[in-house]
């Protein structure tokens, strides 16, 4: 029997152990009996066993079931149902229809022909199951929300990501091009450095030639004039003696000029002879001395014992305070070379030539492998321009007396050079001159 609406189906009431109480309606022509007091599983195909029994489990858990697609032989055909079901007061109302849009009509045509108790308990079930599947869907709505949002925010991040990683590698290009450029500007410091040192050694180079110049022009001159004055005297008395008469005084004249221009003329080429000497000097390579072992403080007393006949008249006593076991595996001649010349510097300009008195301290102690000496003296001192030109090649303030100005700047290069330290000076006039001096140690075990 077909409705009017063509929906073909099924409605049953079953007991909660699904045993059919009652068929509302079948128009199926199925193959086997739909009957009361028959299981509602044994009205199904033996294929669809087990999903009928889920079907009346859920329905019997969750008090209702939703579109279960459970197969039936019909007229020898196996015929698919969408099955929904809801269960009140210990009964199971199922509705079967051929499509689910079917069910939606059908379900409630079906539970019209229910009586109003159990009308009612069963639309409740449904009514209830409804809002907790809105309610689901509204949970699956939002979670799916969620769910997009965080996605666009991973695609976000995992833009932005990109977008710093390119960032990162750009910066990665700057930092290694300023890097290359950082090299070449250090390799061009480094070069312009050593051209600047180079030029430096030239112009220091050029200073020392000059003031040599300078300084022997003056007695070379000098001998150049008297020894022409000598040859003219020379001339001048041959010319008399081939004369008849000779005046003796006229002889006496010239014979005294020549004397006198020979003394002139020895005394400026012996001056110029010696300043050759002590430019030698400042060629501090030519030290000719083997490498040897010895005691800092016993080199110091040698130096001191030796200038004894200088110190001799004067009041200036001389301290020797090196630590007795400093050894060094050097040249002790460099630093004898250093002291003669700090000591007779005291002695000429520090103490007015020996006439002051005073004291003069050699301190000398060692750091790790490094030596430490500040000479001291308590003689005039220095004033500012002295301190600061001390130690330039032919600086002196005692020129009329002889000073060449090569003591200090030897001492300079023999210090930074010969033994790779360091000399610098403080002094005040009136209060006497220190000299500090270090320089690294080699020693032998
Ligand atoms: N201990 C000192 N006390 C005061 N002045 C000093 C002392 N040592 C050096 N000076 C000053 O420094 C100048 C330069 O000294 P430096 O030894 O180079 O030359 P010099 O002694 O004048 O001549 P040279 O040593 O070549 O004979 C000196 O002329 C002097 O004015
Ligand atoms: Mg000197």
């Amino acid at each position: 029997m077909q409705t009017q609406t063509q929906v073909i189906g099924i409605s049953l009431l079953c007991d909660l152990q699904g045993k059919i109480i009652e068929v509302i309606r079948n128009d199926l022509e199925s193959d086997r009996p739909i009957l009361k007091g028959q299981l509602f599983t044994a009205i199904f195909d033996k294929a669809s066993l087990d999903k009928t029994f889920g079907f009346l489990t859920e329905l019997r858990t969750q008090e209702a079931a939703f579109d279960w697609v459970l197969t039936l032989l019909v007229s020898d055909k196996l015929t698919p149902l969408h099955f929904v079901g809801s269960m009140s007061n210990n009964q199971l109302f199922i509705v079967g229809a051929k499509t689910l849009s079917d069910i939606d009509s059908y379900f409630y045509d079906e539970l019209m022909k229910l009586n109003n108790e159990q009308i009612n308990a069963f639309r409740q079930v449904m009514k209830d199951h409804q809002k907790l599947s809105v309610q689901t869907r509204d949970r699956d709505n939002q979670f799916y929300d969620e769910l997009t949002q965080l996605n666009s925010d991973l695609a976000a991040t995992q833009r932005e990501l990109a977008r710093k990683n390119h960032e990162l590698e750009q910066q990665k290009q700057e930092l290694k091009s300023l890097n290359q450029a950082l090299s070449t500007t250090i390799e061009m410091l480094e070069k312009t450095r050593n051209e600047l040192v180079q030029s430096e050694k030239m112009a220091s180079l050029g200073r020392l030639v000059s003031g040599f110049a300078h300084e022997i022009n003056t007695p070379i001159g000098i001998a150049v004039t008297s020894s022409s004055m000598i040859t003219q005297a020379g001339e001048k008395i041959n010319e008399m003696l081939s004369q008849d008469e000779v005046s003796e005084m006229e002889l006496v004249a010239n014979i005294g000029k020549m004397v006198e221009g020979s003394k002139l003329t020895y005394s400026n080429v012996r001056r110029a002879a010696e300043l050759v000497t002590s430019f030698k000097r400042t060629s501090i390579d030519q030290t000719q001395e083997t490498k040897r072992l010895f005691t800092l403080h016993e080199t110091i007393q040698d130096i001191i014992v030796s200038l004894d006949s200088k110190f001799h008249q004067t009041n200036i006593m001389v301290e020797n305070q090196c630590s007795t076991h400093i050894n060094i595996y050097g040249y002790p001649g460099i630093i004898s070379q250093i002291l003669n010349n700090l000591l007779i510097n005291s002695i000429i300009h520090g103490f007015e030539g020996g006439t002051l008195a005073g004291n003069i301290v050699i301190h000398v102690q060692q750091e790790d492998n490094t030596v430490l000496m500040t000479y001291s003296d308590t003689g005039k001192g220095m004033n500012e321009e002295v301190v600061d030109r001390l130690f330039e090649p032919f600086y002196t303030t005692k020129r009329a007396n002889g000073g060449t100005g090569l003591g200090m700047y030897i001492c300079y290069n023999l210090v930074t050079t010969r033994l790779n330290g360091n000399i610098s000076c403080e002094s005040t006039l009136g209060e006497g001159a220190i000299f500090h001096v270090s320089f690294p140690i080699e020693t032998v075990l």
